[in-house]
């Protein structure tokens, strides 16, 4: 598969869905993410604020956008503001944006320096009584310093505060959600090259190697793509290590005899993959460990075929996985069986001893991306399927998990090349 881009027309594409969604008479604020300091010298890897890279296609720090689009003064309805560059500043970390190069990638035609935009905000704020301002509303997000976002709103509440501060976050997670072709194009990609970074370990994976080597093999095989991010952290968990949901240590012997479970995926153009597959070290099931696969692979295959679809919520498809996985935790002789006989909250409570995590996110720019699951699927919204079933006594876990694009009619498994099979595993294993 080539690698897929955006164009500009895609940004402006998103900003024009955007202000159709607006009331009238709105200004809008999106700014970009912190460079975040490490120690000296030194900074985290940069990562775009979600938000501004879906409505400008920007990478860099020090970026604003405002969208005024009543504006009287066309110019002023659209305005990118990006890092001032030097010939200092380049000597040091190379190459920044120029104006004419903001303008190409985003498609915004006013584009002026960061450190104009105060001089300009009167220009910005005078014709609007609405100012719409984002805040990381994704659930998940725990604020622990006061992030670019937070400084921004206190900064523009304190220089107007007549105006009415409104979220944005309801209308962009709104757009979020429902992927464009662009966007669904750019995740394939991300999906494509992790499933060969998962090709590639089933080729190295013996009993012996470390789990970080394994993690090196994938991370090699995205670099060598020129992808040099992960979407997460990956989790290559061998034995009792997959019982861990968050496993990162990665610093295991895999051992003859043991499943090793690998959560990874691919971060291409700030969009995600995520992918889990689980396998055994030495090349072949056991047969206890084949039945906990097969369990977890029926209820997978059971959501993707017969239950995800528009309409649905993900806590509605999250109860119906957890009903089912009962059946297989009965079978296993893990749950007694008179547990099916009982209300839906206990079977849940007992279910969630062996599979503690939902089912399902919303997959996008971020990993665990926007929206609640309580918002009913679309055609365009994609999610993952990840039931599991961990058992700490056994030192034994099974995840398996693949992403799915809602459509019209169900459900497109995106990763449905993806090894998966029991015997597919082995053979490839073999090979
Ligand atoms: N890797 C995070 C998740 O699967 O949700
Ligand atoms: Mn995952
Ligand atoms: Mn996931």
């Amino acid at each position: 598969m080539d690698a897929p881009t955006f164009n500009k027309e895609f940004f402006i594409g998103r900003r024009k869905a955007l202000i159709d969604s607006l009331p009238q008479n709105s200004t809008i604020f999106v700014v970009s993410a912190d460079q975040l300091p490490r120690n000296g010298d030194q900074t985290y890897p940069y990562r775009q604020n979600s938000d501004l890279f879906y409505l400008t296609g920007i990478e860099q720090e020090q970026t604003i956008l405002a969208l005024c689009p009543n504006h009287p003064k066309e110019k002023f309805r659209e305005v990118l503001f990006i890092r001032r560059s030097s010939k200092e500043l380049e000597k040091w970390v190379g190459h920044k944006l120029t104006i004419d190069e903001a303008r190409q990638i985003s498609g915004i035609e006013t584009v002026m320096w960061y450190d104009q935009f105060e001089d300009n905000l009167s220009e910005l704020m005078f014709y609007s009584d609405n100012v719409f301002v984002v805040t990381n509303e994704n659930m998940g997000y725990r604020r622990f310093y006061n992030d670019s976002d937070y400084r921004f709103i206190e900064r523009i509440k304190f220089l107007y505060p007549l105006h009415n501060y409104r979220r944005l976050a309801t209308y962009l997670i709104n757009l979020r959600l429902r992927k464009q072709l662009e966007e669904i194009e750019v995740i394939k990609y991300a999906i494509s090259l992790t499933a060969r970074a998962f090709e590639r370990v089933l080729n190295f994976v013996r009993p012996g190697v470390k789990e970080y080597e394994v993690e090196a093999e994938i991370i090699h095989e995205f670099y060598r793509h020129g992808v040099r991010n992960v979407a997460y952290q990956s989790i290559i968990a061998s034995g009792k290590n997959a019982c861990i949901l968050h496993y990162i240590k990665n610093n295991s012997i895999c051992e003859d005899g043991q499943l090793l479970l690998m959560d990874f995926g691919a971060e291409y153009l700030n969009y995600a993959a995520d992918l889990t597959r689980t396998i055994p070290v030495n090349g072949k099931f056991t047969q206890r460990q084949l039945d906990v696969y097969q369990a977890v692979l029926d209820v997978q295959q059971q959501m993707i075929k017969q239950h995800i679809k528009p309409g649905v919520t993900i806590d509605f498809l999250n109860q119906k996985s957890k009903e089912l996985m009962a059946e297989r935790l009965v079978e296993l002789k893990l749950l007694p069986k008179k547990i099916l006989h009982e209300s839906t909250d206990t079977i849940i409570k007992e279910v969630n001893k062996y599979y503690p995590h939902g089912l399902s996110h919303f997959l996008g720019l971020d990993v665990h991306d926007v929206g609640t699951k309580n918002i009913a699927l679309e055609p365009g919204m994609i999610i993952t399927v990840e039931p599991g079933i961990y058992i700490d006594e056994e030192d034994l876990g099974v995840r398996l998990e693949n992403d799915v694009l809602i459509t019209e009619n169900g459900n497109l498994d995106l990763m449905s090349q993806i090894p998966l099979k029991p015997e597919e595993i082995e053979q490839k294993m073999r090979g």
